[in-house]
């Protein structure tokens, strides 16, 4: 891929209009926070064909062979409160879903906070990560990875990942729609800040919406059902006493009760 691949697709002021590609990279997160160290500017796109040391939420390894797939990772410098960056993934997630349609012609479907499926398959995973300082963030890291290229799914992953059947040229144009939607989202999201404006949206997509799930968070594991997301992004459950509880992306895993989703 060319440092200029995305420029015929892009139609954005900041994002992807610096784009940086390597063959090889420890992890696409990693090198965006690298250079956010160096000063490298907001709406920084990297993006490598494989990964040494890729990795996904909770700590776990994110398989990042060379067959195709997307690993890009856009760093972003938000004037914001820390608290706000969970609400960043789920742009993120609604852009991509949105993008995977408009490019690809398949319907999508999002597992909050941020897993996008084709039915109950995962085609995309997102992992967020932030940089502080003095209190306020320094930067903010939206690393995603795309199954574009990996046709032939591992036997193990086969009930649970799709992947898209696009090419190169398709590839390219796939990140740069996310880039144009994601930052028309984002500057809706920085003068309101709220997902007010995209809360019904992203709920008709909630896989997870009115079905039974087991919410995992550290030392409290509880089932309830899915009802819909706030406007901060937060997963409304009704537990199983009547209680309705908000529950925060950071550190929790939602699971359906008989499986992913
Ligand atoms: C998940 O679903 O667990 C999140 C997966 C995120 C994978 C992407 S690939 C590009 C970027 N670099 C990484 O090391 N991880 C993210």
């Amino acid at each position: 891929m060319r440092n200029n691949a995305l420029k015929p697709y892009l139609t954005t002021a900041w994002a992807g209009q610096c784009f940086l590609y390597e063959e090889e990279t420890d992890s696409t997160n990693f090198m965006a926070k690298r250079l956010a160290k160096e000063g490298a500017a907001h709406g920084t796109l990297v993006c490598a064909a494989r990964q040494s040391a890729g990795r996904g939420r909770r700590g776990r390894t994110w398989i990042s062979e060379e067959n195709g797939n997307i690993y890009m990772s856009l760093l972003l410098r938000p004037d914001m409160e820390p608290s706000h960056a969970p609400m960043m993934t789920l742009i993120m997630a609604y852009s991509v879903a949105k993008a995977v349609e408009q490019v690809c012609k398949v319907k999508t479907s999002i597992k909050w906070p941020n897993d996008i499926l084709n039915g109950t398959k995962k085609i995309c995973g997102i992992l967020t990560e932030m940089g502080m300082d003095k209190g306020m963030i320094s930067y903010v890291v939206i690393g995603v990875g795309i199954n574009t290229g990996q046709m032939e799914i591992p036997e193990e992953l086969k009930d649970k990942a799709f992947s898209l059947d696009i090419g190169k040229e398709q590839k390219e144009e796939l990140m740069a729609v996310c880039m144009n939607l994601f930052e028309e989202n984002y500057e809706t999201f920085a003068g309101c800040g709220s997902l007010k404006f995209l809360k019904e949206e992203y709920e008709t997509r909630l896989v997870n919406r009115g079905k039974t799930v087991c919410v995992l968070e550290p030392g409290n594991e509880y089932r309830g059902r899915a009802l819909g997301i706030t406007e901060k992004g937060e997963l409304l459950v009704e537990k199983e006493t009547g209680e309705i509880v908000e529950v925060y992306s950071g550190e929790v895993s939602v699971r359906g009760v008989y499986g992913y989703v």
